[in-house]
């Protein structure tokens, strides 16, 4: 049995938030963003606006397009760094917003590779024979602890969410998904404060992305060429086999740097970062789903998606569309 994508679906907040904004907020150039970054605008999460909220949209298009509705799920993960609340989980809020059931629900904190680390272990259940219609989303309200201030990381971050259906098949839906974390680079991409540190987080001036840009910077591009070789190399695939690469939006300097590697030409890349910044978690579903329906990644192409964040985190898919 394959998982195969039966649908997909996204939501972006509508406010949008241009480079030119931010030079009233923090020392920077709409210049400096666009050529360190490749980012001219990004979404921003209405006051009141939740992850749940963003997901849910995003949630109920998949299954629109998969022809499912909420009852029909079986299983249901949400990768999310910035849930709507410590517990119930993302998921659980989402399963009873869609009316799924009693399916299985939960979230996946795995930041900008929660979509790919969802999507595995999705994989896995439907493989395994346990789960035969799973809704996978990557959901983020990650504009809520930016410190608006730091202007290294301000610039970086935009809300949104993406979500997939994924079924049981017999036909080639996902070839192989991997998954990899190393904590030891932990405090290069954190937040300082959380739940259980042992002082207040406001404090500490509230939850807050801090980030050594330069050093994550290095790490990714290194990371993410070893993992698009893992991915070909346990499929048997040479990188011209790959009609699609849907990578993590974070730097389009980082995406270049990963295309090069796989010698594919940037019109083989989806590039969303433009208009949504890195939102995290979301930005795989969500390039994901622009492809799909701008009618750019069509049935039958082989697609490697790939994703690398905090913790650090990295992984890489590969699916038949
Ligand atoms: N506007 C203007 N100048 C800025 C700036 C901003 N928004 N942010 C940083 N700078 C300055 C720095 O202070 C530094 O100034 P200095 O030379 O006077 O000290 C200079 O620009 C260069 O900083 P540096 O951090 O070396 O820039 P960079 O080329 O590495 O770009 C990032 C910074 C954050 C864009 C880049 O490192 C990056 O994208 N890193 C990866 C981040 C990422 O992907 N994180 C998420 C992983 S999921």
């Amino acid at each position: 049995m394959y998982a195969r994508i039966a649908g997909t679906g996204s939501h972006l907040p509508e406010r949008v938030m241009t480079n030119k904004d931010l030079e009233s907020l923090v020392d920077t150039s709409d210049q400096w963003i666009r050529e360190r970054t490749g980012i001219a605008e990004r979404r921003i999460a209405a006051e009141g606006e939740t992850t749940c909220d963003l997901a849910e949209q995003a949630a109920r298009k998949a299954l629109d397009a998969a022809g499912l509705t909420g009852a029909d799920i079986d299983l249901l993960i949400v990768g999310t760094t910035t849930p709507d609340l410590v517990f119930p989980s993302t998921a659980c809020l989402l399963q009873h917003r869609l009316g799924a059931a009693e399916c299985a629900a939960f979230d996946v904190n795995a930041a900008c590779s929660g979509f790919i680390y969802a999507m595995s272990v999705a994989d896995q259940f439907i493989r395994a024979g346990s789960a035969s219609k799973v809704l996978v989303v990557g959901a983020e309200t990650l504009t809520r602890m930016l410190d608006w201030n730091d202007r290294g990381t301000c610039v970086l971050f935009g809300d949104g969410a993406g979500a997939a259906v994924l079924v049981a098949d017999s036909e080639p839906g996902i070839l192989s998904t991997h998954i990899h974390a190393n904590g030891g680079y932990g405090d290069l991409l954190c937040t300082e404060v959380g739940v259980s540190t042992g002082f207040k987080a406001e404090e500490r001036g509230g939850v807050r992305v801090s980030m050594r840009g330069n050093e994550v910077f290095k790490v990714a591009v290194n990371t993410l060429g070893r993992i698009v070789d893992e991915t070909l190399a346990a499929n048997q695939l040479e990188k011209s086999d790959l009609d699609w690469l849907i990578p993590h939006q974070a730097n389009l300097r980082i995406i270049k740097a990963t295309a090069k590697k796989l010698n594919m030409s940037m019109d083989q890349v989806i590039v969303t970062v433009d208009k949504h910044g890195n939102t995290s978690a979301a930005s795989v579903p969500l390039a994901l789903d622009e492809a799909i329906r701008s009618g750019r990644v069509k049935r039958g192409e082989k697609l490697l998606l790939e994703a690398f964040g905090g913790g650090f985190t990295w992984g890489a898919a590969l699916v038949v569309y």
